[in-house]
């Protein structure tokens, strides 16, 4: 199988960039992050605090994530619920961050995409993908952009949607989460060793994409 790993902080167009290479070239994209949002969007609506590691881990074994493709798109089904559709929100990423800290959180879901990895080729993003989850994957990228560029991206991806936001929030939001998941313990995201850089902060989608072809190709 071939896998490819592409790893990078919130809001640097990993799953934008990730969905299209995926459907360009004929693979099978994983969101890891929308796994963590699940588990986060439990906790939320079952009012677990996520501060409390005991609770979190009490509480893991009630939740049960799966994945299904229709149509090629990812559904993460949460205890049989398809909950696509409710996780994108600013507050499910925060608390995804937040819980993804806790080594019980993390093991349960990266065998889940070891074995998704195992059988089909796959274009996987998250933030420990390359270090982690597949260290042995085929390509590794490890893609950013400024946090200034990240929070205007998200800014109007929100706003398309209707959706009333605060930009220097979401910039604050965006400090806060690249912190949170560049210090924890457990799987901190950083660039494999073996991961090539791209900075999307002077490119657009387009261009990136092309930008990721090369290097796939190349290697694959
Ligand atoms: O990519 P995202 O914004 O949907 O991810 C939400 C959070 O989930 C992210 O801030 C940290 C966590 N996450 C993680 O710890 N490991 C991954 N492989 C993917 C996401």
């Amino acid at each position: 199988m071939v896998n490819i790993a592409i790893d990078g902080p919130a809001g640097a167009g990993k799953s934008t960039i990730a969905k299209k290479l995926a459907a360009d070239l004929g693979y099978v994209y994983v969101d890891t992050g929308a796994m963590y949002r699940s588990m986060a969007y439990y906790f939320l609506t079952n009012h677990i605090d996520a501060g409390d590691e005991k609770a979190v881990e009490a509480a893991c074994p009630d939740v049960n994530v799966t994945i299904q493709y229709v149509n090629g798109e990812q559904q993460v089904l949460l205890n049989g619920e398809n909950v696509n559709s409710v996780i994108r929100k600013e507050e499910v990423g925060n608390m995804a961050s937040t819980i993804s800290v806790y080594p019980v959180v993390r093991t349960k879901l990266v065998e889940l995409q070891r074995q998704l990895a195992a059988k089909e080729n796959v274009i996987m993003d998250g933030r420990d993908i390359g270090t982690v989850v597949l260290p042995d994957a085929n390509v590794k990228i490890y893609l950013t952009a400024s946090s200034k560029v990240r929070a205007q991206r998200r800014f109007d991806e929100l706003t398309e949607k209707g959706i009333s936001c605060d930009m220097s929030e979401i910039e604050k939001d965006i400090i806060d989460r690249d912190y949170r998941d560049m210090h924890r313990e457990t799987s901190p995201l950083k660039q494999a060793e073996d991961a090539i850089l791209l900075d999307s902060s002077d490119l657009d989608i387009e261009g990136v994409v092309a930008k990721m072809k090369e290097i796939i190709q190349k290697a694959v």
